[in-house]
């Protein structure tokens, strides 16, 4: 725990095994997962396509973990209500993709769902400035998105600590997420920046013990399994 904060880890099914999905869903709720991160798609923001509201419906049939949808999608507006009522208890937009960004956040918070703003990795922290206490949750993405699996972009401490500097000067009661590159050797970096909720695809769903990897990047250091090499030697 950093600051008294309460750290939340949020697994991103991009990475799960989509065949074995609500066996996916299972294994992470019972492995310590706070929340489920569900990184939605649309080949034209970002380079690739994932889900829609369907698969949403289909996770929320399986958990009672809190659904933060991501969404990488342009005119985010369109698909507001459909994501509420499949579900969904964070929609978080990207600003760069929301010209009337305090329009979308209203629509959010207007379906009984909780607002998330995101910004890209070139996007300056400033950009918040006049929407961060409307926000339920601010994310700031450490890897441009399109991907798991990417490395973490080191500047982001930077505007990690920025962000969380806005959040408490205004007294906003938005939580700050990461996503990107998050592991459990750079989440101690990343927790003493200001952060409170980890989203984490591959640092979870890509190993085989999921408890020991959302213990670890809650510990904020890697796992003793790890480091002894036992959890290498499992797989
Ligand atoms: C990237 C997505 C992330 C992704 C993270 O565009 O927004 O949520 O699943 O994956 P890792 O943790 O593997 O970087
Ligand atoms: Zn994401």
């Amino acid at each position: 725990m950093m600051a008294g904060r309460t750290i939340r880890i949020a697994p991103s099914i991009l990475s799960a095994d989509f065949a074995r999905l609500a066996e996916e869903v299972s294994r992470a709720e019972q492995a310590g997962a706070d929340w489920l991160h569900i990184d939605v798609m649309d080949g034209h923001f970002v380079p690739n396509l994932t889900v829609g509201p369907l698969i949403v419906e289909a996770v929320r049939k399986v958990t009672t973990l809190p659904l933060d949808v991501h969404l990488m999608i342009t005119n985010p507006d369109a698909f507001i209500g459909e994501f509420a009522e499949a579900g969904a208890d964070y929609l978080t937009v990207h600003v760069e993709t929301c010209p009337h960004l305090h329009r979308t956040v209203q629509l959010i918070k207007e379906r009984g769902v909780k607002a998330g703003v995101t910004l890209n990795p070139a996007t300056p922290a400033v950009i918040l400035s006049e929407i961060v206490r409307d926000a339920d949750l601010i994310l700031v993405m450490s890897v441009n998105p399109g991907f798991g699996g990417q490395k973490f972009i080191p500047s982001s401490l930077v505007k990690i600590a920025e962000v969380r500097a806005l959040i408490d000067r205004t007294k906003s009661r938005a939580l700050l997420e990461v996503d990107g590159g998050v592991k459990p050797d750079n989440a101690e970096d990343i927790l003493a920046a200001g952060a409170e909720v980890l989203v984490a695809g591959s640092a979870v769903f890509s190993t085989h013990d999921y408890a020991a990897a959302i213990t670890a990047l809650r510990a904020g250091r890697p796992s003793v399994a790890r480091t002894t090499g036992i959890a290498a030697a499992q797989r």
